[in-house]
């Protein structure tokens, strides 16, 4: 069993010393109030594991918005409370967040539908939970601070790195947890026990997973491509059979297996890169995987997984461009060597960093690959020189001739013909006369 004092130790190895710090007032604050506090799921496991998580969730035998409310009075922190389900969150004037519980037990009333929420002791809270190695606690009130609460064998399959449910039901309850299986199974590099997997495999037999709407399997979509290692989780899917809940055509075949390991490297070139250009990286995956879809499937898809209208057309209108835009650069790179730089910039400039690294993953062309990495590298972000204040001052009436003429500067700038301010001013006064 573990010591409170190793539990200590860890929080002082793993976290930083603030943290350590706000579960001791956690804990006071419990004491005055009389009330227990615990740490619990997701964070205790990490701390265990040795792993930073900053997520921290705290339940309390009782009232927990009263508890929230008195810990925000005395740090300077705000509360935004729910009295319905007995939750709140602090929030830290740094932005940091703790959220906080009260020992609940939830009823489903149907599968995938949301909780009814009723009191009840901690025991019956964390046996609500989806897997054994989410149902730790830690006692935060100073008399007990750092004991570990175990009730379910949770530190057991943590050592065996096990992910196991606590009762035949849990993917029926939510299915959403088949999805949590695989995205823990990975990212902790654990293994799915077998009974787990063959409830898994009984649930999308049975269908349950039909039930589950659009948006929540979106949303552990996302999750499961967000994860450091994507692929591992999609092979997974794809071996439980979830990658027809996407859309029934997906299939893991050896060339889409091809396609997301080429994605895999082209996001993690462009991730070496820090450009400092925010992407999401899990579109790049979620467009390869639909790489075999038409237009109206894949419209359909995102029908489905409740993707917003606008993100929708977005992405759809993205893919035709993409597709169109690239395939053009490619026949003219057929007819000649090499084109000029400007002209893979004004090609490339309209589409989104997620569609060029899929077209960059997907094409077979390594001058097409070429091209979009030098776009990334060096063609965006550059400028003309020169700017609408020095057309002015040319004596230039404003008008959209200035954005032609910056254009046409640009393009000289890129393509190596100017190289100074005087240079470029030259060039507009020759394209002028
Ligand atoms: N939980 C659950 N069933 C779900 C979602 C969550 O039982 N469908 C429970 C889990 O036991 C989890 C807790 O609610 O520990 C909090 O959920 P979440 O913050 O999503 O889980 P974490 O374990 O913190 O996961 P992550 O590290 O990805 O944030």
């Amino acid at each position: 069993q573990v010591k409170n004092r190793e539990v200590e130790g860890m929080m002082r190895r793993y976290l930083p010393k603030t943290s350590v710090e706000i579960l001791h007032n956690l804990g006071r604050v419990g004491d005055r109030l009389d009330l227990p506090v615990y740490a619990v799921g997701g964070f205790v496991r990490d701390l265990l594991l040795g792993q930073r998580n900053s997520d921290v969730d705290v339940t309390v035998d009782g009232d927990g918005i009263l508890f929230a409310e008195t810990f925000a009075a005395e740090f300077g922190c705000r509360v935004k409370s729910h009295e319905k389900f007995g939750t709140a969150v602090i929030v830290f004037p740094d932005g940091f967040k703790i959220d906080v519980a009260s020992t609940r037990l939830e009823y489903y009333v149907s599968p995938g539908a949301l909780p009814t929420v009723e009191r009840s002791s901690l025991k019956m809270d964390l046996y609500r939970r989806d897997f054994t190695v989410n149902t730790l606690a830690i006692a935060l009130n100073s008399q007990s601070f750092g004991k570990l609460i175990d009730y379910f064998g949770a530190y057991r399959d943590l050592q065996a790195k096990v992910i196991r449910v606590l009762h035949n039901l849990s993917f029926v309850e939510d299915p959403t947890r088949v999805f949590r299986a695989i995205r823990f199974e990975q990212r902790l590099n654990f293994r799915i026990a077998k009974h787990t997997e063959d409830l898994i495999k009984n649930a999308v037999k049975m269908d349950f997973l039909v039930k589950l709407g659009g948006r929540r399997l979106l949303s552990e979509l996302v999750q499961i491509l967000r994860e450091k290692e994507p692929l591992q989780g999609i092979s997974r899917m794809a071996s439980l059979g979830l990658l027809r809940f996407i859309h029934p055509s997906i299939e893991l075949t050896s060339e889409l297996q091809a396609a997301l390991e080429e994605v895999r490297y082209v996001v993690s070139w462009f991730d070496l890169l820090y450009l400092e250009r925010p992407y999401e990286r899990w579109a790049v995956y979620f467009l390869a995987l639909c790489e075999v879809l038409s237009p109206e499937q894949f419209w359909a898809t995102c029908t489905r997984l409740a993707v917003s209208e606008h993100q929708s057309e977005h992405l759809a209108e993205m893919r035709r461009q993409g597709a169109e835009l690239i395939g053009a650069m490619e026949r003219k790179l057929v007819r000649q060597e090499r084109l000029e730089n400007s002209d893979i910039y004004f090609t490339l400039r309209g589409l989104s960093v997620e569609i060029l690294l899929y077209h960059m993953a997907r094409s077979g062309n390594p001058e097409t690959k070429r091209c979009i990495s030098l776009y990334f590298t060096k063609l965006h972000g550059m400028e003309p020189l020169i700017g609408g204040e020095d057309l002015k001052r040319l004596g230039i009436k404003p008008g959209p001739i200035y954005r032609e003429l910056l254009d046409a500067v640009l393009s000289a700038r890129m393509n190596g013909r100017v190289s100074s301010k005087e240079d470029e001013l030259r060039l507009v006064r020759e394209l002028q006369s």
